[in-house]
């Protein structure tokens, strides 16, 4: 009870965190293999049409803008994320440079100016580490055009032990000594440890996604040792 307490307060803190690691970010991730790949992998599967309009929510310093961007260029696409310093890592990138990176809460996009409808939407790593993920599906599936999809590429292990047992592994013998030795003073590698321990389980998370309105859920998993860990959740908007 008491973990799950700090673990919500701990979510507040989440942009300011990313705003510390921002530097060292794309190098960590880059040393994770299966992570550029995967992320195009869920991007390929919001099967992407030219000229759609996309979001990308959390999208960090672009490594998933970037994926949607290869698998369909011609998009107009808005990258939404509340770090200041994961921002203007994407925002210098010239292949992202048509992009319209927009500084923003994933909880509440049109406060910051993102008007939908959307085609599509991305969320990749975000809704595990918003304050409220239902007030957050609610807006989201408002801003999606009917028919619209939606991919959210997201940790889930509590439905498997051997996933439990190969995140708890992978994070203690490779993701927290790789971030204190990048970032030694960032708690965020431990805290991205216990949000994932805490995260809902698949068949929990498609619950959730079909309670909030949400169509055609399905979860398609990743190879590697992310197989069973990493998923793309899709759903769609009613039509
Ligand atoms: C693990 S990174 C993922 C970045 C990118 N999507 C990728 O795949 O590499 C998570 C991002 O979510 C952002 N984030 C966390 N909570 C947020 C919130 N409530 N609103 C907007 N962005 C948030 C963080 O600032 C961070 O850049």
């Amino acid at each position: 009870m008491a973990d799950a307490l700090a673990l919500s307060q701990a979510k507040h803190q989440v942009p300011d965190d990313f705003d510390e690691v921002a530097g060292s970010y794309d190098r960590l991730v880059g040393m994770n293999p299966g992570y550029h790949r995967h992320l195009r992998l869920s991007a390929e599967r919001l099967e992407l049409q030219p000229q759609e309009r996309v979001l990308d929510l959390c999208c960090g310093t672009g490594a998933s803008t970037r994926a949607l961007l290869k698998v369909q260029p011609e998009i107009e696409l808005i990258g939404l994320d509340a770090s200041a310093g994961m921002l203007a890592r994407a925002r210098a990138k010239p292949d992202l440079a048509g992009v319209r990176f927009v500084e923003g809460n994933a909880m509440d996009p049109a406060a910051s100016g993102v008007q939908g409808p959307f085609a599509a939407i991305s969320m990749a790593y975000g809704i595990r580490n918003v304050p409220d993920p239902d007030l957050c599906l609610t807006r989201l599936r408002s801003l999606l055009a009917p028919g619209g999809r939606i991919c959210f590429h997201e940790y889930s292990v509590a439905d498997s032990w051997r996933a439990k047992l190969i995140w708890n592994f992978v994070c203690f013998g490779i993701i927290i000594p790789g971030g204190l030795l990048t970032s030694p003073r960032s708690g965020i590698y431990r805290y991205l440890r216990r949000s994932v321990n805490a995260f809902d389980g698949v068949k929990a998370f498609e619950a959730r996604l079909r309670e909030h309105g949400f169509v055609n859920v399905r979860t398609e998993r990743m190879d590697g040792w992310q197989r069973g860990i990493v998923h793309s959740f899709l759903a769609e908007a009613p039509g």
